[in-house]
């Protein structure tokens, strides 16, 4: 994946997130040196299984598994402080060393328990079905510019009024929703007062730590979170998350030019999940949904919700490649399918008649869209042991063959199992 003219990497998920981006970052971090997460926060979450351990990261970026990788958590991130000290205390307990290689951007926004409790009850957002994490609620904060950044812990002394004043925005935003809830101010002040030594103790500049690095030669991934189509601009809004996703957020998320990005992996599943509400076109019956959620284990790491799945949409993918600008794909979880007779790709959607091959933005066209299949016999038999293209039966491999034409994408790495040895293609 690295080499002389390709240094900076982006690593995105090109469907509606959880495309294992997590395990693909986690095998690529054994040849970087710095690992950068852009976007998103702890709605997020990547399983990786080392041995007979399950690790679930829901802020610190993968590679922080890798000793000697230096992680970052970018100023397009919205940080969860709580959560974050959490997760670095389990990786320590678990004997991962963090100390003196994790970084978190002086600006990226932190979210605080008044976003959190926006989230939670807002009945809009239950609408959308979002995580809870606060996500939607911080990032207003931040483009309202009533935000808090990592850099304000610096100054103590201003941020009672900074709190008061988001305290006073949330409050406002609870009594319209008709909520009695309200913002603790004092319990948020000692929080962060508690939180601040440690945070401060990792606040960088990041964007100028991994400008100075790649100078200097460093291989850098830049690492996303959710996909593409749940970026705020390219996804199905309104049921997107509120960060850009796509690669375009990975050079304002980590502090970085457009122009220092060498390459975009962008990661997707063989088939096709979502979580939460929203359109998905190519959405399996409640029958084979059922087997395939079982099959895949698919469950969301950080909210254990089942996760809706269908085949596997072309379009989706292909406009993936458009917006992101793809230089390869990684398809993860091929296994999963194995034991069906038969599998399907849609090639387009038929809208009034009418066939569409890109990816609408009106989501009244997408609900009256019927997708198009190509189907393909099923291979049935276990693909968990190949390690090269040549070992995939003869129909894994056409399917695969059809994907990358549909696409316009170079497929580089499959995965077929949860391991890290189970990817094809890291020779
Ligand atoms: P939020 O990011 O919590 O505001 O949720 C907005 C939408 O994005 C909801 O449909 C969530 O289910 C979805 N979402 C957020 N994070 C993830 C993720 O990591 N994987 C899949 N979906 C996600």
């Amino acid at each position: 994946m690295f080499d002389s003219k390709r240094r900076v990497v982006v690593v995105v998920g090109a469907q509606w997130g959880d495309e294992g981006k997590g395990k693909l970052v986690d095998v690529l971090a054994e040849r970087a040196d710095w690992v950068v997460r852009y976007q998103g926060g702890a709605n997020a979450g990547h399983t990786v299984h080392i041995g007979d351990v399950s690790f679930v990261l829901h802020q610190i970026p993968s590679g922080i598994l890798h000793p000697g990788v230096r992680c970052a958590i970018g100023n397009g991130v919205v940080l969860d402080p709580e959560t974050l000290f959490t997760e670095i205390d389990e990786l320590v307990r678990d004997g991962v060393d963090v100390e003196g290689r994790l970084y978190v951007s002086d600006r990226a926004h932190l979210v605080l328990p008044c976003h959190k409790l926006v989230d939670a009850e807002s009945s809009a957002n239950k609408a959308i079905g979002t995580t809870g994490r606060g996500i939607g609620p911080a990032y207003e904060d931040k483009v309202g510019r009533r935000g808090i950044r990592v850099l304000d812990l610096r100054h103590p002394e201003k941020l009672r009024a900074l709190v008061e004043r988001g305290a006073e925005h949330a409050d406002a935003q609870l009594a319209r929703f008709g909520s009695t809830k309200r913002v603790d101010v004092p319990a948020t002040l000692e929080t962060l007062d508690r939180l601040r030594p440690r945070l401060l103790a990792l606040a960088e500049d990041v964007g100028r730590c991994v400008h100075r690095a790649r100078e200097a030669g460093a291989s850098v991934l830049l690492e996303g979170a959710q996909g593409s189509l749940l970026d705020v601009d390219h996804g199905t809004y309104p049921f997107v998350t509120s960060s850009s996703t796509t690669s375009g957020g990975a050079s304002t998320g980590a502090g970085i030019a457009p122009t220092a990005i060498d390459a975009v992996l962008g990661v997707v599943k063989a088939y096709t999940t979502r979580v939460g509400a929203g359109p998905l076109p190519t959405e399996f019956d409640e029958e084979l949904g059922e087997r395939v959620r079982r099959l895949g284990n698919e469950y969301g790491a950080t909210t254990g919700r089942p996760r809706r799945c269908g085949w596997f949409d072309g379009v989706v993918v292909r406009y993936a490649v458009r917006i992101n600008g793809l230089s390869g794909l990684a398809v993860t979880k091929l296994d999963v399918l194995d034991t069906l007779d038969r599998v399907a790709i849609c090639t387009g959607y038929a809208v009034d008649g009418e066939v569409h091959d890109e990816f609408p933005g009106d989501l009244d066209a997408l609900d009256r869209a019927t997708p198009r299949y190509e189907w393909f016999e099923g291979w049935r038999q276990s693909t968990a042991d190949a390690r090269r293209i040549e070992d995939l039966p003869a129909p894994a491999r056409r399917y695969l063959d059809r994907i990358e034409s549909l696409v316009n994408a170079p497929i580089d790495f499959v995965s077929v199992g949860t391991r890290r040895d189970q990817i094809i293609g890291l020779a």
